[in-house]
């Protein structure tokens, strides 16, 4: 059955891990493709395609710094609107390249393409940074005859001058299309409509929601209501994402509420795809340690409970239906009462942290031993002891714990004092179960 891992990394059919962040999707040709952000070396996007949307197949970097560059007629900004029709000077071509003279070349993000059926080309469009800093805010598009093939890169530029950081594309049933992306340093979300080839900006239709500061945009269209998905701005670390809907893409949006959990469960918004019935929200789970760790999740949405999203360690699709299930996921954080701290450890020593996604050392596995549990710490592979510390693994009932209920969750009652755990200050300690230092702790699967 074809199941996929949500936050796990995914293995394309050639064997290899796939890269492919920031993506959107396109069906075409009875396949899924999903084009996103490859950053290794020179590479900028790449795609796969899929029929499942769990067995990837590796199709092209479709852009590189080194991609083919075309002139484009850009009637939003009249300082890139060439004059004359006839071949690019080199000064014209190194202003829209990929990689401006002198450093490590532009940064791509987001990238998402639609086909458009009035030229017969696939489009893309996607953000741009010049690869040193935030400050260029740009949209750059590419163009290509396949879906998989050799994009041309058409340069970038800011859509009727806007700001244009996280952006998406959506393409309505009667062929228009329209690219929807943060403007004025994120504090808006502007939609615009595009040109009749996709290749540039008609006309800027909506500002929505402005000083509200949201990134990335996701739009799909069910039952004649458009609906958009969007997070909050906190760069790579995951938020509470909101929801959106409207009778138009240029009508009244209404105002925006929360799906998901409070970070939409360490995901960001990327796209979205129907199986069978069924919406599925595509997020991205960043490693702001390690980029290239980053990972992808599946979940369906429930429309009918405005737009109603929840966990789910896998997800089943077949014969175009959408089932989910729990999975091996089984570390889990610690979670103290009454705040937003975690039971962490270094390898030796146990204190309390601030939830970090990315922070493997907020990670614990139980296991059972004579009736008890004990508790392991993933990172280092140690236990807690009574002691408050982390240590190997021995034939000692300090390491041994019972779970009692507090007042706010799970009590950790150790087998040898008979205390149970606290935490005071960071430190963990072991106390009288009157103590009023504890009430108990929150056991929180690592989804
Ligand atoms: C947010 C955006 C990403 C990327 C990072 C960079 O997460 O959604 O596309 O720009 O910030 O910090």
């Amino acid at each position: 059955m074809p199941t996929y891992k949500n936050g796990r990394a995914v293995i394309d059919t050639d064997g290899n891990i796939m890269h492919c962040h920031g993506a959107g999707l396109l069906e075409y040709g009875g396949f899924y493709y999903l084009f996103g952000e490859d950053r290794r070396d020179r590479r900028r996007v790449s795609c796969y395609r899929s029929k499942d949307l769990v067995n990837w197949e590796f199709r092209n970097i479709c852009l590189t710094l080194d991609s083919e560059t075309k002139r484009h007629y850009v009637r939003t900004d009249l300082r890139l609107a060439p004059k004359n029709s006839g071949p690019m000077t080199p000064e014209e071509a190194a202003a829209i390249s990929l990689q401006p003279i002198g450093h490590r070349g532009a940064n791509i993000e987001r990238p998402k393409v639609l086909y458009c059926e009035a030229t017969g080309k696939f489009v893309m469009w996607m953000h741009f940074e010049n690869g040193r800093d935030y400050n260029a805010a740009r949209c750059a598009v590419a163009v290509c005859d396949t879906v998989d093939g050799d994009y041309v890169y058409m340069g970038s530029f800011n859509p009727v001058g806007n700001m244009s950081r996280d952006c998406t594309l959506f393409k309505d049933d009667d062929g228009t299309a329209y690219f929807i992306s943060s403007a004025r340093d994120n504090a808006d979300m502007i939609v615009y409509r595009l040109s009749e080839d996709y290749l540039t900006v008609a006309e800027q239709v909506k500002t929505l929601w402005p000083g509200q500061f949201r990134e990335a945009p996701v739009v799909f269209k069910e039952k004649g209501k458009y609906y958009m998905l969007t997070s909050q701005c906190t760069g790579w670390a995951p938020n509470q994402g909101g929801w959106a809907v409207a009778g138009a893409m240029d009508g009244r949006w209404s105002s925006i509420k929360p799906f998901g959990n409070e970070t939409t469960f360490n995901t960001q918004p990327t796209a979205a795809v129907k199986v069978g019935g069924t919406w599925v929200y595509i997020g991205d789970r960043w490693d702001p340690s390690d980029y290239l760790n980053s990972t992808m999740v599946y979940l369906p949405i429930d429309l009918e409970n405005g737009c109603a999203v929840d966990w789910a360690d896998e997800v089943t699709i077949e014969d175009g239906r959408i089932s989910v299930s729990a999975g091996d996921i089984e570390d889990f954080r610690i979670m103290l009462p009454g705040c937003s701290e975690y039971l962490s450890g270094d390898g030796f020593n146990v204190f309390t942290r601030r939830l970090g996604y990315a922070d493997k050392n907020l990670l614990w596995l139980m296991e059972e031993k004579d009736g008890s549990v004990l508790l392991r710490h993933k990172e280092s592979g140690k236990y807690l002891s009574g002691d408050g510390i982390l240590t190997e693994l021995k034939d000692d009932d300090r390491l041994l714990w019972e779970l009692g209920d507090g007042a706010e969750g799970k009590l950790l009652i150790n087998r040898h004092s008979g205390k149970s755990m606290a935490v005071f200050g960071r430190r963990v300690i072991l106390a009288d179960s009157d103590d009023k230092h504890f009430g108990g702790f929150t056991f929180v699967k690592n989804y």
